[in-house]
């Protein structure tokens, strides 16, 4: 069934601790900034490549298509929502970091090809996938005691991530991969893997500069030894947390990449359910 969730989450009392292991909170934060430049791009990319389908032989991957853009419409604006809670005067280059990157966005959607935006749409939603198995199957010690707002914000968006994970592979593999022998090994593998990576590389330069500002405005309020301590655990978090992206990234580089047949995280049905009513 093709759902779209509208969650009420409360977000009031996140700022400026929601987790007890505040880089925890901070990494997450830096993520939030993402969905406000990446789901607008993927719905106008989806949008300007629509009318290239078939309304009768691709009827279905057209419902899901304009499935796809209402639950990504919600996404970004819950996370614009969530996201005043440190978009303030507080971490003042906040606001501006965010603006690089949309604008670097519309810089793609105006002057790059339809490949290269559906390949980067599908690159996001597959690196999406893995944060998602990551997000409910390895992170308890990080969520220990953080508050239920975050959370279920960011629980709530992965869990749709991984409902809605074939969408822009289908539309990727029917507009781009398509043609002769040659273009459709070209972009199912070659090019998909070129640009996944550049995907990845994109976003986590971004934010690794928000996280940077967000922690080091946090910093600056610190004695010698809390600094030196929150650098650790930050160290400690980026080491762990990069071992376990590892086998889930290895995994997009496959020839037989494919998100239909990921096994379903533990615990995401249940959110599904939760947010549903
Ligand atoms: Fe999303
Ligand atoms: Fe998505």
């Amino acid at each position: 069934m093709l759902t779209v969730r509208y969650p009420k989450i409360d977000f009031s009392s996140c700022f400026p601790r929601w987790a007890p292991h505040h880089e925890f909170a901070q990494y997450f934060n830096s993520v939030s900034l993402l969905p406000c430049g990446l789901e607008p791009f993927a719905i106008n990319v989806f949008k300007k490549v629509k009318d290239r389908l078939d309304p009768v032989r691709d009827a279905q991957l057209i419902r899901e298509v304009d499935w796809f853009i209402a639950q990504e419409a919600q996404h970004y604006r819950q996370h614009v929502r969530f996201n005043k809670c440190f978009k303030t005067g507080h971490y003042p280059r906040i606001a501006e970091l965010e603006r690089r990157f949309c604008d670097e966005l519309n810089d793609f959607l105006e002057n790059r090809s339809i490949e290269f935006c559906l390949g980067y749409v599908e690159g996001f939603e597959a690196f999406g996938i893995v944060w998602a198995q990551l997000w409910f199957e390895e992170l308890d010690e990080y969520k220990q005691d953080a508050l239920p707002g975050p959370l279920g914000l960011f629980s709530w968006h992965y869990a749709e991530e991984f409902e809605h994970r074939e969408i822009a592979f289908k539309l990727y593999m029917a507009l781009a991969a398509r043609g002769s022998l040659w273009r459709r090994l070209y972009y199912t593998y070659f090019y998909r893997v070129w640009i996944t990576r550049f995907v990845m590389a994109h976003l986590t330069k971004h934010t690794y500069r928000s996280r940077q500002h967000l922690l080091e405005v946090d910093r600056a309020a610190m004695t010698d030894a809390e600094r030196e301590a929150s650098i650790a655990r930050e160290d400690a978090m980026l080491w762990h947390i990069g071992a376990l992206l590892k086998k889930g990234i290895r995994a997009l580089y496959s020839p037989f990449y494919s998100p239909t047949r990921k096994r379903t995280p533990r615990g995401l049905n249940e959110v599904l359910s939760h947010y549903a009513g």
